[in-house]
């Protein structure tokens, strides 16, 4: 099975769980870290897309700080469950099933996007096609975050090595037990800041960089269309 497959599968297994569910109090702590950081960047009415959104905490979030918010996901699951919230809290924030790689939007359909602790799912080749996509999406000067950790930092000092590892695609492969539901493969790419940074700064301006925990960075980058780039 090709990873990307893998990993949607595993999403629509382990469905919505009370800490990703934007219904649930307890799934709060997620945005509750990234909150001021993110309040500082969105403005009234921009136009805002949350990449991975599962079940919409982030964009849920996004439209509550004043964006019309969009989340897209490739896992149907917990989009089902997002689509139910939003027409319950008549939110109207939008939820679209795709690839983050292969995006299914027009030029200039965007102010701002956000990859909230994602990016260990995209190959590095995916990051690169994301990059090159919202360059076109997003607005001039639109705004692109991501959070991300960095797996170097977070090993820093650790003797044990991830049990598999590809040098060539920088994959750490292994295993998830869903209860009730079996085993699924789960692959997690090695991701630096810095290897992040040098691959979107080829598309897009890099504005700030900043350590919001231990090993977890905020990246801000500005799609300045005359600009910098490839
Ligand atoms: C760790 S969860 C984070 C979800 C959400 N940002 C949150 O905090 O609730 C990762 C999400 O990214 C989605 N995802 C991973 N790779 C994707 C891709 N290539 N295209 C679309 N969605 C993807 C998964 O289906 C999953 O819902």
């Amino acid at each position: 099975m090709r990873t990307i497959d893998a990993i949607r599968e595993m999403y629509n297994a382990s469905g919505v769980h009370p800490t990703t569910d934007p219904d649930d109090p307890r799934s709060q702590f997620a945005v509750d870290r990234y909150e001021n950081h993110l309040r500082k960047l969105i403005k009234p009415s921009m136009r805002a897309l949350d990449l991975g959104c599962n079940a919409g905490r982030f964009t849920f979030a996004m439209e509550n700080m004043g964006a019309i918010a969009t989340g897209i996901d490739f896992a149907e699951i917990p989009i089902l469950h997002a689509k139910k919230i939003a027409r319950k809290r008549k939110s109207q924030c939008q939820f679209n099933i795709g690839d983050i790689a292969s995006l299914p939007y027009k030029e200039n359909s965007f102010d701002f996007a956000l990859l909230p602790q994602n990016n260990g799912y995209l190959s590095y080749q995916s990051l690169e096609n994301l990059s090159v996509q919202l360059k076109e999406i997003l607005s001039d000067n639109g705004i692109f975050v991501v959070i991300m950790q960095d797996e170097l930092v977070k090993r820093a000092g650790e003797e044990t090595l991830p049990d598999q590892y590809d040098v060539r695609t920088g994959l750490m492969g292994g295993h998830i037990t869903i209860p009730d539901k079996g085993v699924y493969p789960s692959s997690w790419y090695f991701w630096t800041v810095a290897f992040a940074k040098y691959i979107i700064e080829r598309h897009l301006l890099l504005e700030d960089i900043e350590q919001i925990e231990e090993y977890k960075f905020l990246l801000v980058f500005c799609n300045n269309k005359g600009n910098g780039g490839l």
